[in-house]
């Protein structure tokens, strides 16, 4: 008798990414691919955060069991980056926990608040990674549709909650859109969230790659924010350290204790040697970090511009944070255009069905993994499309 495997996690879609990466042996040129497919820092991190991590393997210390909530040092630091980015002064490193990445950050969130029976509330465009935790936990998921502006529709949020829900979920900037929603917006739905007495929980991984330096939100200014308000937050862009897994959640007392149960049965704690990256990028790489950032919205301006003649038929429709979303004029299926895409025009891209629950004909393109030069080649091969 062979194993046999859990309905639940067979029925999950597979990662995307590697959906898309299979593709690949398919290819009929030979000519350098223009990989648009995985949201990842094309970059080295920061020199100062490369020698902290070099000094750090040597200390005894480093390969110890860090504790569950994370090193102190780094709770505080976050949080004084937390103080000064949402210019809020209540925010202590008791509201911060570290995770192994902002995935787990979700994962855990979500264990502490819904299981099986329950019912989240996701915004659409959503996050693939966050759809398949809720299916693979038995958590329902109700989609909120979005505006013209792709923002969460907040009439259609107040009908989809009831006494199963347990959260909405929102991400700003947003994967796949990377659109930032207002600060209203957030509001509204925070204020929504608190008269259901439901969570709200904001993914804010690509926080740092908005065109502006101001407060995302205002949703820490209200002092009862711990009574409905989490947020998710990642460095594997900020500090270009995917590899080292190092998120936080924002949360109050109530919710961390929850979320802490959980994060103690899958990782104890996130991997050490990367919160000791992450304390120095905190501390000495401000100026860095915001040079990335930069760097990656003139990225942005020259593939805007790249894609303003629609090449090839591609409109580009919004983007943001390391992201295009793309809207397709070829009358076929979605997957068909993408794997035109890459066995013909050694371009890869994620089909925008891995992040909607219809075919819409809609492309994510990662431009933030590209040169300008590379963008430039992009826009040529749409063009012959
Ligand atoms: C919206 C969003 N949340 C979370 C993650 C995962 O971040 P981490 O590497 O911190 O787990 C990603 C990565 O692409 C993302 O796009």
């Amino acid at each position: 008798m062979a194993m046999k495997f859990a309905a639940r996690t067979t029925e999950l879609i597979d990662s995307p990414i590697g959906a898309a990466f299979a593709m690949l042996d398919h290819r009929v040129n030979d000519r350098p691919l223009l990989d648009l497919s995985q949201a990842a820092p094309g970059y080295s991190p920061a020199p100062i955060v490369l020698d902290r991590i070099a000094e750090a393997a040597r200390e005894s210390d480093t390969s110890r069991y860090p504790p569950a909530a994370g090193l102190v040092e780094l709770r505080q630091e976050f949080a004084t980056d937390l103080r000064r980015s949402y210019a809020a002064s209540d925010i202590t490193a008791a509201d911060v926990t570290i995770t192994a990445g902002c995935n787990q950050a979700f994962c855990a969130t979500v264990n502490a608040l819904a299981g099986p029976g329950d019912s989240i509330v996701l915004a659409t465009p959503f996050y693939f990674n966050h759809e398949m935790w809720l299916q693979a936990e038995g958590i329902e998921v109700r989609y909120l549709g979005c505006t013209t502006e792709l923002h969460p529709d907040l009439e259609e949020a107040a009908t989809l909650i009831d006494d199963t829900t347990r959260a909405i979920m929102l991400v700003s900037p947003g994967n796949p859109t990377g659109v930032t929603l207002p600060v209203e917006v957030i509001a509204d739905f925070v204020e929504l969230a608190a008269r259901r007495n439901i969570a709200l929980i904001l993914d804010e991984t690509y926080r740092t790659f908005r065109p502006t330096e101001a407060p995302a939100h205002d949703g820490f200014d209200n002092p009862a924010w711990r009574t409905t308000l989490i947020t998710l937050h990642s460095f594997s862009k900020d500090l270009a350290i995917p590899g080292y897994r190092v998120g936080a959640i924002v949360s109050g007392a109530d919710h961390q204790r929850e979320a802490l149960k959980i994060l103690d049965c899958v990782a104890i704690g996130a991997p050490r040697i990367g919160q000791e990256a992450v304390i120095t990028g905190l501390r000495h790489a401000r100026g860095w970090r915001r040079e990335q950032a930069q760097r990656i919205a003139r990225l942005q301006d020259h593939f805007v511009a790249t894609m303003a003649s629609a090449p090839g038929g591609f409109e580009l429709v919004t983007s943001g944070a390391y992201f295009g979303w793309v809207r397709s004029n070829d009358q076929r299926s979605t997957d068909e255009t993408v794997r035109r895409l890459i066995v013909e025009l050694d371009t890869l891209v994620i089909p925008g069905t891995a992040f909607t629950t219809t075919d819409e004909g809609m492309l994510r393109f990662s431009f933030a993994n590209l040169t300008p030069a590379e963008i430039d080649e992009l826009g040529l091969r749409l063009a012959t499309y």
